[in-house]
């Protein structure tokens, strides 16, 4: 392997990275930081995922969800690692408007837990404030908007909630078609049917419960009835730090290095989750 040497400073000239005999890297920077070395290391051959959302909207950076743009084509150099709203908004929802079964205007609720935002301290995070209460945050505002318009190719109201958990993520979407919701519920089995970290549900309910899947690097899918209104909810769960996060960066790169999908990887989930989720294996 061709040694490489990348020093990244800081402005006042500390050094934040050496990097020795690198093959592949994943940068879980906030976004200048991941910027500044995905380009140093990239520039030097290295095969960089991006975690951040520096470079999720950009044309030439291959998109890394793999059940629904496949692994990194021949050529890639940099990949960047969808964000958690995105992932579990998206797995719901492009089979949908790629069967043409809804309209391409779409409003999205999502929730999240605290890990989402970060280690670093806040007022309004602490176990104090947060504890028994949730509200809405960034609305009409956050950046994760952006990024789902555009993979998904549809207008996008997104409202995100922080909720009282520490990892574990959820979304409802809302939305319109003339279809029964069965068509909907039928083309994302199909769509999954060969892709085991995806499960869909054969109706919503207990089984979206954010505890099924923290730890693991599963989606949990399902669709509602219509209502009068004639709009359908189709809801996602993951957990933000795995699948919306660093399980996703592993399975971009097992594909891109041409390994086992799943090296690393937690094991599948196998069933369909029903019922009230126990404690989960993350914290078990
Ligand atoms: N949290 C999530 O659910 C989630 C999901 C998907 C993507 N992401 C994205 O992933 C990235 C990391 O998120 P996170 O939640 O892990 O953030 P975080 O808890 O704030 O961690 C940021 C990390 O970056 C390091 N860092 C900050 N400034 C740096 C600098 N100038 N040079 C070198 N290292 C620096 C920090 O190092 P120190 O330990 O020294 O402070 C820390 O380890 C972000 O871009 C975020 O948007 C997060």
């Amino acid at each position: 392997m061709r040694p490489v040497i990348v020093e990244a400073r800081e402005p006042d000239g500390a050094t934040i990275a050496i990097c020795r005999d690198v093959a592949a890297a994943a940068l879980a920077l906030p976004d200048e930081v991941a910027l500044r070395l995905s380009d140093a290391l990239a520039g030097e051959g290295v095969k960089i995922i991006d975690l951040s959302s520096a470079q999720r909207t950009r044309d030439e950076i291959h998109y890394g969800l793999p059940e629904l743009f496949g692994p990194p084509p021949a050529g890639t150099s940099v990949v960047s690692n969808p964000g958690c709203y995105p992932t579990a908004t998206l797995l719901a929802l492009v089979p949908l408007l790629r069967a043409g079964l809804i309209e391409p205007a779409v409003s999205v609720v999502g929730c999240s837990g605290t890990s989402g935002a970060g280690k670093a301290l806040r007022e309004d995070l602490h176990f104090s404030e947060l504890f028994g209460n949730f509200f809405p945050y960034k609305v009409g505002q956050h950046k994760h908007s952006a990024e789902i318009a555009l993979h998904l190719g549809a207008e996008v109201s997104l409202v995100t909630q922080v909720v009282p958990v520490v990892r574990g993520l959820a979304v409802t979407a809302f939305v319109r078609t003339e279809h029964e919701p069965a068509a909907l519920l039928a083309c994302l089995q199909q769509a999954y049917a060969e892709a085991p970290w995806v499960t869909v549900l054969p109706e919503p309910g207990e089984g979206l419960g954010v505890r099924h899947v923290v730890g693991t690097h599963q989606a949990v899918l399902a669709v509602g009835p219509r209502k009068d209104g004639g709009v359908v909810p189709v809801f996602g769960a993951i957990d933000n730090l795995m699948r919306g996060a660093a399980s996703q960066a592993l399975h971009n790169l097992n594909l891109w290095l041409d390994l086992p999908a799943h090296l690393g990887l937690p094991e599948p989930m196998g069933h369909v989750p029903d019922g009230t989720p126990g404690m989960s294996r993350a914290f078990a």
